[in-house]
Formats: structure tokens, sequence, C-alpha cells
């Protein structure tokens, strides 16, 4: 795994920052789709809600991870919250196969990252282990739940797809040297 880490700063304190900048980004994307949701998909709207306490919970723990280590936030933290309000509300307004491929997405690189960040960090750094294996199981819920809704999906899942994948793997990227 490639890091640019700041003096003093261990591969797990980075990790977690990056992740918790990610949630941030996950929390104001599943609020804007579900503001929009109440219009375009209602039938979801029970289901964004669970997602985002989800998220809520995940960036809480990275949060106490950074704060017991004396961490600041990723300097990704505002530009993940905004550009998540961005694709939250341009998914959202194009209805449920949008919703749901974005969550399909962003999920599988999220899960492949966080599960290379376990094996970097086994043995290595317990705490930040310990708070990724927490996380990851609900993650797979949401990309398995959301995988169900895509379905046949048309043009948005196969639309939506390859954008959304290479943006969070590019906001990861940018995470991990800047
Ligand atoms: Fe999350
Ligand atoms: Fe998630």
């Amino acid at each position: 795994m490639k890091a640019r880490l700041k003096p003093g700063e261990t591969l797990g304190d980075r990790i977690m920052k990056v992740d918790h900048a990610g949630e941030q980004g996950a929390i104001c994307i599943y609020t804007a789709q579900r503001w929009f949701a109440r219009w375009r998909a209602p039938e979801m709207v029970a289901e964004l809600d669970r997602f985002l306490a989800h998220e809520r919970g995940h960036k809480a723990l990275f949060g106490a991870e950074l704060t017991r280590r004396d961490r600041r936030r990723c300097r990704s933290y505002v530009w993940c919250g905004l550009g998540g309000f961005v694709l939250g509300s341009l998914t959202g307004l194009a209805g449920r196969h949008a919703i749901a491929a974005t969550t399909v997405a962003i999920e599988r690189v999220v899960l492949r990252h966080m599960r290379e960040q376990v094996t970097v960090l086994e043995g290595v750094d317990g705490e930040a282990t310990q708070t990724l294996v927490k996380i990851i199981a609900e993650e797979q819920e949401h990309h398995d739940l959301s995988a169900v809704r895509v379905g046949a999906g048309g043009f948005w899942p196969k639309a939506i797809d390859p954008v959304v994948a290479a943006s969070t793997e590019a906001v990861i990227w940018l995470g991990m040297r800047l």
C-alpha cells in the first residue's frame, strides 16, 4: 500500500484519517439521496435511513481513533462532504436504480481497500484493525442489499458505476498522499 506519511505519522494514523473523511462523504451522499428519494424512490427511504445511521457510526469510530491518536481530520474532509452532496443529489434525482448503483460502486471499491488495510495493519495496529473489522460487515451489507436493487437496472447503473468507482479510487489515492 502506497502512502506519503507525515513525520511521526503511522500508516494506521493515515488510514484512520482517510477512512474518516470517506465516511463523511458517505453521510453526505445518503443525506442528499434520502432527500430526493422521498419524491423519486419513497420505498427506499427507510433503507437509506438505516445506511445513514451506520455511516454516522463508522465516522464516530474513525473519529474516536483520530482523537485517541491526537490527529486532525484529513485535508480532504471538506471536499469529501461537498463532493458527496453533489453526487448524492445527482443520483438521488436520477432515481432508485441510480441510488443503488452508487452504493454498489462505492462499496465495491471501499471494501477492497478496507480489506487491504486490515491485511497491512493486522499485528501492527490492533485498534485500527478492530475498527475496520467492525465496519466492514456493514459496508458489505450496504453493497449486497443495493446490488439486489440494481437488478438488471438499465441505463443509470451502467453509466454511474465506472464514474463513481473511479472517483472513489481517486479520493482514496489522494487522501493517502496529500
Ligand atoms: Fe461507512
Ligand atoms: Fe457504507
